[in-house]
């Protein structure tokens, strides 16, 4: 089979090129990992463009027949998602300029490499990333936080909902920021006191699954959360010029980042978004898991990636246990001048 990634790879190579013998392992993991599906023949795609998207002016319609779950995880405010099967139930009434409501419910796929990069569900790291942001007692008091590959955004909503000074959602489709993304902002302006109004004590990381037709967030707390965030389409690489000539530069005291390392061929932009857009001091937190059968990437090649790029040190937060090993890991400048 051929298939064409949009970066560095020929559109002639061969999936047992790029992967070895981690094809055979696909069809056993499936549940557990990304499905990939690869653009067949044709050539390599143009670089998608960055472009920023704003909120429509009346955002409550976006919350029209709505079906959302709340997580909450320890003392972390509880954070509301729509749910993703909402997406397949309502694909003929969406706008899906880019295609990609269609594609993945025709293919039922994860990810379409290039086309479709995973955000419109919430993967399993951005969980044991806000599991460690509780642990780590990270507040965001006054930072400038992106949360890059955002999908559902929960990890910059987080960071929004404590006293973060702004959040900029980044994510690869347009569609995933104003039909999953925005939503999930408007969705989270109501009072907190509200958020968990059914007064009972919940185990750490619960999801309840509720369904809403009309959903009111309060006004007071959309006009205080949503005139903090931005929200950014398209491409790493065209991203990073988009938010360089912004006047100032963007630059970000934490970048948030989860399951964003499965593909090696990403890395160069992804090294290039955390050095020119984190500030002095900042952090980078990234969640992933150890590796992505059938895409190939995973924390042991990003670390050696970094270390030949000298530019950041790479301390592990947390590790886990069982199954399919997940990592949170930090990064920071090696040298304040970078
Ligand atoms: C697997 S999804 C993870 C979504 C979300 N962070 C989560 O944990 O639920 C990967 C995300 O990385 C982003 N991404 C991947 N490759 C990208 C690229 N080359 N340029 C821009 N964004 C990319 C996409 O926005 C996509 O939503």
């Amino acid at each position: 089979m051929s298939f064409c990634f949009n970066f560095d790879v020929s559109p002639t190579t061969t999936t047992d090129d790029l992967q070895g013998d981690t094809c055979a392992s696909l069809t056993d993991k499936i549940g557990l990992v990304a499905k990939p599906v690869y653009e067949r023949g044709g050539s390599a795609e143009a670089v998608k463009e960055a472009k920023e998207h704003f909120p429509p002016s009346d955002p409550q319609h976006l919350l029209d027949d709505a079906i959302y779950e709340t997580l909450t995880i320890g003392t972390l405010p509880p954070l509301r998602f729509l749910n993703e099967t909402l997406f397949e139930k309502t694909v003929n009434e969406r706008e899906d300029t880019e295609n990609i409501l269609s594609r993945t419910a025709e293919q039922r796929s994860d990810l379409i490499s290039g086309v479709y990069e995973g955000g419109l569900k919430v993967w399993e790291c951005t969980y044991d990333l806000l599991e460690v942001i509780e642990n780590e007692g990270e507040t965001f008091g006054g930072k400038a936080v992106l949360d890059l590959g955002c999908g559902a955004g929960l990890l910059g909503i987080l960071s929004l909902k404590r006293t973060a000074r702004e959040v900029h959602f980044q994510d690869y489709n347009s569609t995933v920021l104003e039909q999953l993304t925005m939503s999930n902002v408007i969705l989270n302006c109501q009072d907190d006191d509200s958020d968990d109004d059914d007064g009972k004590g919940k185990s750490p990381q619960t999801t309840d699954k509720e369904e809403e037709s009309k959903i009111k967030p309060k006004r007071g707390r959309r006009d205080l959360l949503l005139p903090r965030c931005r929200f950014f389409s398209g491409d790493w690489r065209t991203f990073l010029i988009l938010a360089s000539s912004q006047v100032p530069p963007l630059k970000y005291d934490i970048i948030l980042t989860s399951e964003t390392i499965y593909n090696t061929a990403y890395y160069p932009a992804l090294h290039d978004t955390f050095h020119r857009l984190l500030a002095p001091r900042g952090k980078v937190y990234l969640a992933t898991k150890s590796h992505y059968f059938g895409v190939g990437g995973g924390l042991h090649l990003f670390e050696t990636f970094v270390e030949e790029r000298d530019v950041f040190a790479v301390n592990r937060l947390w590790d886990s246990q069982d199954g399919l090993k997940r990592h949170v890991v930090v990064l920071c400048f090696k040298k304040e001048s970078d």
